[in-house]
């Protein structure tokens, strides 16, 4: 079992706030340090010390504080270099410089380089707790307007994410605005409209982005072994259990869980998730020690959950503690308008990744693709892109280089089957006269264009139309 999973929380939503601040002292005076420490803890900061420059700079790189109280005179360090060094490795960490009496030059000279304050030995502890509390809540503004600003950032463009319809701006505005909370969320929408993309999107855009996101497919294990994947096991708790096994709880443990396919889990691993959401308690499958952990849920569903509840299949307590935020994805075909950028978006996807020249798709492609109704929704989308790109040679995808049923073609496959009496080869002929009259009309009966588009020297392209029988002269009369 794993310590760091196991998070001592307060059961009620205020007392489990962390602390007032978190404050690193780097002194290497032991007395001083130990008042400092005293003084600030009896205030509800939570602190941590440091005897050198060294081990503070360490102590920084290992976690984020709120504030330094920084000894300008170390033995192992000049304080101006430290205060450099730091503010490198954290730039918008707070530091108040901690100065020997006469030694004020040189506090101001710390300010200048970007320390937020200095207090002079022997301190007074009212006005050391009031500059305290003054550069940590100067450091948590700032945090926060950071965080903001980066939200704002990536408003509408939360990574890989495109849309520019009205809902997708609505999904956007919303996962910005649930993102920092733990709040449970309930993605719901058909297969392929981007579920688990928005669910990683919450997460990145989330205090808890710097630890895992954890996805788990609920609806295609049996109970029992969704059972041991999510709550891991002792060793010896059933007959394969050979080592003990961290749960994914566990794994995601400060992070987030992405329970994938939640309408079809069974009842009775229902109940059991539903006790984990409402204690935030657990055990392993035959321990004795309840573990806590700090988890955010997000569930994921193509089916519709309140249709379950009323049918009995999906538990209504269950369906409340999820459901505190819902995010409906439309189908694709509900915001067409979505369409060509996503196209344009996959199609400079797969064509750096494949190192393809593709750069465009011709309206005449774009056409059947906004006709289709889509029901893969964006990943039928993305696929039939991909696939685009690597057929093609060009820097153009037009409409033959879509599957049949999107772009509206009877397929070269189908004709075989239903003519019986033809062979193989007649098949063949027959879609090269179609393929070659086509690109002809398409240039208005001018071989010279056709063999062009065709990339085969004139001279083959008038063979082939001699061999198949083209009756060009009379088209070309008309
Ligand atoms: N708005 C979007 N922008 C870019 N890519 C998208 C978008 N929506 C979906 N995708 C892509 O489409 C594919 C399917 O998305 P995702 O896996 O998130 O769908 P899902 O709703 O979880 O599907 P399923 O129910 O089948 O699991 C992924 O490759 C994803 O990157
Ligand atoms: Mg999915």
């Amino acid at each position: 079992m794993s310590e760091a999973a196991v998070i001592v929380r307060q059961t009620s939503g205020e007392a489990s706030l962390p602390t007032a601040g978190s404050v690193l002292i780097i002194d290497d005076e032991a007395a001083i340090r130990e008042s400092l420490e005293t003084l600030l803890e009896l205030e509800g900061y939570g602190v941590e010390s440091a005897a050198s420059g060294e081990e503070g700079l360490a102590r920084i790189g290992e976690r984020s504080f709120d504030l330094v109280l920084l000894d300008l005179a170390l033995p192992d360090r000049n304080g101006m270099d430290l205060l450099a060094e730091i503010r490198l490795q954290d730039p918008g960490l707070s530091i108040i410089m901690v100065t020997a009496y006469g030694t004020v030059e040189n506090a101001v000279k710390a300010m200048q380089a970007g320390a937020a304050n200095f207090i002079q030995k022997p301190w007074d502890n009212e006005k050391l707790l009031a500059d305290v509390r003054a550069a940590v809540a100067r450091h948590r503004a700032e945090e926060e307007n950071v965080q903001l600003k980066r939200a704002l950032k990536q408003r509408y463009n939360f990574e890989n994410i495109v849309g520019k319809s009205e809902p997708m701006l609505k999904i956007f505005d919303l996962v910005a605005q649930v993102a920092p909370s733990r709040s449970t969320v309930l993605l719901q929408g058909e297969s392929g409209t981007g579920k688990e993309l928005i669910a990683k999107a919450i997460h990145l855009n989330s205090p808890r982005r710097e630890r895992p996101f954890v996805p788990v497919n609920t609806g295609s294990m049996p109970p029992d072994l969704l059972e041991s994947i999510l709550f891991g096991h002792v060793k010896g708790a059933f007959t394969s259990a050979v080592a003990s096994k961290k749960g994914l709880f566990e794994i995601a443990d400060r992070g987030t869980l992405f329970l994938d396919e939640i309408g079809t889990m069974s009842l009775d691993t229902q109940s059991k998730i539903l006790r984990v959401l409402q204690d935030k308690k657990f055990m392993h499958l035959g321990g004795i020690h309840e573990l806590q952990v700090d988890v955010r849920i997000i569930a994921a569903t193509n089916v519709d959950l309140k249709q379950q509840v009323r049918e009995g299949k999906f538990r209504e307590d269950l369906f409340y503690r999820l459901n505190v935020i819902t995010i409906d994805l439309p189908p694709l075909r509900q915001r067409k308008e979505d369409i060509p950028l996503l196209a344009g978006f996959f199609l400079n996807r797969y064509s750096q990744e494949n190192e393809r020249p593709t750069r465009r798709i011709t309206p005449e492609a774009l056409r059947p693709l906004l006709a289709y109704s889509w029901p893969g929704n964006v990943r039928e989308l993305e696929n039939v892109i991909e696939r685009a790109v690597v057929l093609s040679a060009g820097v153009e995808v037009g409409p033959e280089l879509l599957p049949d049923q999107i772009a509206g073609r009877a397929s070269a496959f189908s004709a075989l089957e239903r003519r019986t009496d033809a062979s193989l080869f007649d098949i063949m002929e027959d879609c090269e006269r179609q393929i070659i009259v086509e690109m002809l009309e398409k240039c208005n009966w001018n071989q010279t264009d056709a063999a062009e588009r065709f990339h085969v020297p004139l001279s083959t392209l008038n063979q082939k139309i001699k061999r198949l029988n083209i009756d060009i002269k009379k088209k070309v009369k008309e």
